[in-house]
C-alpha cells in the first residue's frame, strides 16, 4: 500500500515537473520571440536615425545653397561688388592648398570666402553704399557685419569652421582688426587666408572711388601690408599665385 502511494506521488511529481518544464519552455520561446521583436525594432530605429541624418544633411545643404543665393543677391545689387565673393573664394582655395591645407578644409575656406560678407545684409543701404566717408557711428554699424554673418551661418553644423572664418575675416595680423582684435596666429588660418584674398580682390578690381590698380601696384600694396595687417607667408603665396594669372574666376 505504502509502495502504491509512493509511486502515485512520484508520478504526480513527474507530471508537475513535466508541466513546469513545458511552461518554462513556452516562456523561453516567448522571450526569444520578444527578443527578436526588440531586435527588429532596434534595427528599424537605427534605419530611421540614418534616414533622419541624411534628411538633416540635405536640409543643411539646401540652407547653405539658399545662403549662397542670398549672398549673390546682395552682391549683384552693386556693380562694384558683383563677383567679388566668388573671386575671393577661388583665390582663397588656391592659397589654402598652397599653404598645405587639406583639400576638404580648403573647400570650407572657399565656402567661407563665398559667404564672408553675408552679414552686410543687415547694414542699411545708406551706409553700405554711401559715396563719401563713413561717420564713426556708421563705421560701428559696418564693423558688425562679420558677427552678423557668423550668426547667420551658425546653425549649419557642417560649417562650424566656416562660421569662425566669417567672424574673423577682418582681424589683422597686428591686432588692429575687428571684431575681436585677435593678432598673429591667434587668428584662425582660414580667416587669415580669406583676409589676404579679400584685400587682393579689392585692390585688383574697380571700386566706386578708384579704378582697379595695375599689377605692380597691387603687389606693392600687398607687400606693404605683409607682416603688418596681413599674414606675411600667406601674402607671399598670394603674390606668387597671382603672378601671371588672368583675373581670378569665381568658383
Ligand atoms: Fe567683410
Amino acid at each position: 500500500m505504502a509502495g502504491a502511494v509512493g509511486l502515485s506521488q512520484a508520478l504526480s511529481y513527474a507530471r508537475d515537473l513535466k508541466s513546469l518544464y513545458e511552461r518554462s519552455r513556452a516562456r523561453e520561446r516567448e522571450l526569444e520571440q520578444m527578443q527578436e521583436r526588440l531586435h527588429a525594432a532596434y534595427r528599424q530605429s537605427l534605419q530611421y536615425a540614418i534616414d533622419l541624418r541624411k534628411t538633416y544633411r540635405r536640409l543643411e545643404q539646401s540652407s547653405f545653397q539658399s545662403l549662397l543665393g542670398l549672398a549673390n543677391a546682395l552682391e549683384a545689387k552693386d556693380v562694384y561688388t558683383r563677383g567679388h565673393s566668388g573671386r575671393v573664394a577661388a583665390l582663397a582655395r588656391r592659397i589654402a592648398l598652397a599653404a598645405g591645407v587639406a583639400p576638404g578644409a580648403a573647400d570650407i575656406v572657399a565656402q567661407a570666402g563665398l559667404l564672408h560678407d553675408l552679414g552686410k545684409i543687415a547694414i542699411p543701404e545708406g551706409v553700405l553704399r554711401k559715396p563719401g566717408p563713413l561717420s564713426e557711428e556708421e563705421w560701428a554699424v559696418m564693423r558688425r557685419h562679420p558677427i552678423v554673418g557668423a550668426q547667420i551661418v551658425a546653425p549649419l553644423e557642417f560649417f562650424a569652421e566656416g562660421a569662425v572664418i566669417v567672424r574673423h575675416h577682418h582681424e589683422r595680423h597686428d591686432g588692429s582688426g575687428y571684431p575681436d582684435g585677435l593678432r598673429g596666429e591667434l587668428i584662425p588660418l582660414g580667416a587669415r587666408i580669406v583676409a589676404v584674398a579679400d584685400v587682393h580682390d579689392a585692390l585688383a578690381s574697380d571700386r566706386p572711388y578708384r579704378p582697379r590698380l595695375a599689377r605692380d601696384e597691387v603687389v606693392r600694396h600687398l607687400e606693404a601690408e605683409a607682416g603688418h595687417t596681413l599674414d606675411a607667408r600667406l601674402t607671399a603665396l598670394c603674390v606668387h599665385l597671382t603672378a601671371d594669372a588672368a583675373p581670378e574666376r569665381a568658383v
